[in-house]
């Protein structure tokens, strides 16, 4: 990614945590970013980065253009982009969810390499987990360079973006959220919040990083801590009988049904 020039059209949340991640990770690239109203990144010029409210005047010498947008306006705006784009030299990533490459390709009217890319809120701590989609390779290196300074990457199929929209993205407030009953839980057995949330937080990382560096699936890891007539069987058979799982693969499926509803 050395000497690249990158730019980022639209840099609201999700733009601004990758441009976070490639200030502090990325090494020699050149940073455009833009926005209509540029007074709220106006703090990123101390770092080098350049800040412009015109998105053709940003992409004149890009090689890799982020688009940042939401899904409502990403194709009006790349519409106005179309005719400066270069093909040969540039290559473009959308993070708009649902909007497809076909849709991405025909309104850039030339043959410039597409990508999408579905990463989540945890890009702002350098966590996120990207999923990424093409209908070519040219770029894989530079593009998953370019989210690794984020977090980790997966290349899927672009027909799983959806399922990749609701696992990932909207899969970080399903934790949150399983985390907000455990605190709750945590109160009623005699913590305060504050140490209770210290322990949930602590516990579901290092359960994840027991799944990242094992690589088993998370069965493995709950039989070692299930003693028979045990204290932690009892419990996951009573939120078993509550509906626990059948519960969280529920609101998956609501989840990927509701997008584009
Ligand atoms: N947040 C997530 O967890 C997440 C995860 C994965 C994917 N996504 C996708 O990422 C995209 C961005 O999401 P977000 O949460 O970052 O939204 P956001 O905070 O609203 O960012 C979009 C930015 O685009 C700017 N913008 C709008 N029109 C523009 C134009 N014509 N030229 C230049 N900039 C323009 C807006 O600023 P101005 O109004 O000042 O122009 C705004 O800051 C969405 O498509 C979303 O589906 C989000």
């Amino acid at each position: 990614m050395e000497g690249k020039n990158i730019t980022i059209i639209g840099c609201g949340n999700l733009g601004q945590a990758i441009l976070k991640g490639l200030i502090k990770s990325a090494k020699n690239v050149n940073l455009v970013v833009t926005k209509r109203d540029t007074s709220a990144i106006k703090h990123f010029e101390k770092e080098g980065v350049r800040i412009l409210d015109d998105n053709i005047q940003a992409i004149e010498n890009a090689n890799l253009i982020l688009l940042a947008l939401k899904p409502y306006n990403v194709l009006e705006v790349l519409k106005d982009l179309a005719p400066h784009l270069n093909s040969k030299k540039q290559v473009i990533v959308s993070l708009a969810t649902g909007v497809m490459i076909s849709d991405l390709k025909d309104t850039a009217q030339c043959n410039i390499p597409i990508y999408r890319a579905m990463p989540n809120t945890a890009a702002d701590v350098g966590a996120s987990m990207t999923c990424i989609a093409a209908n070519n390779n040219i770029h894989d290196a530079l593009i998953e360079e370019c989210f690794n300074t984020i977090g980790s990457t997966i290349r899927i199929d672009e027909t799983l973006m959806d399922a990749a929209t609701v696992l990932g993205a909207c899969g970080v407030a399903f934790v949150l959220r399983f985390m907000r009953g455990m605190v709750q839980g945590g109160v009623q057995i005699g913590f305060d919040s504050k140490t209770a949330s210290a322990i949930v937080n602590q516990t579901v990382k290092g359960a994840a990083e027991l799944l990242i560096s094992g690589g088993q699936h998370p069965e493995f890891e709950i039989d070692k801590v299930t003693t028979p007539k045990g204290c932690t069987i009892s419990g996951l058979n009573e939120m078993e009988h509550n509906g626990f799982s059948s519960a969280l693969i529920k609101g998956i499926v609501s989840s990927f049904n509701a997008i584009d509803s």
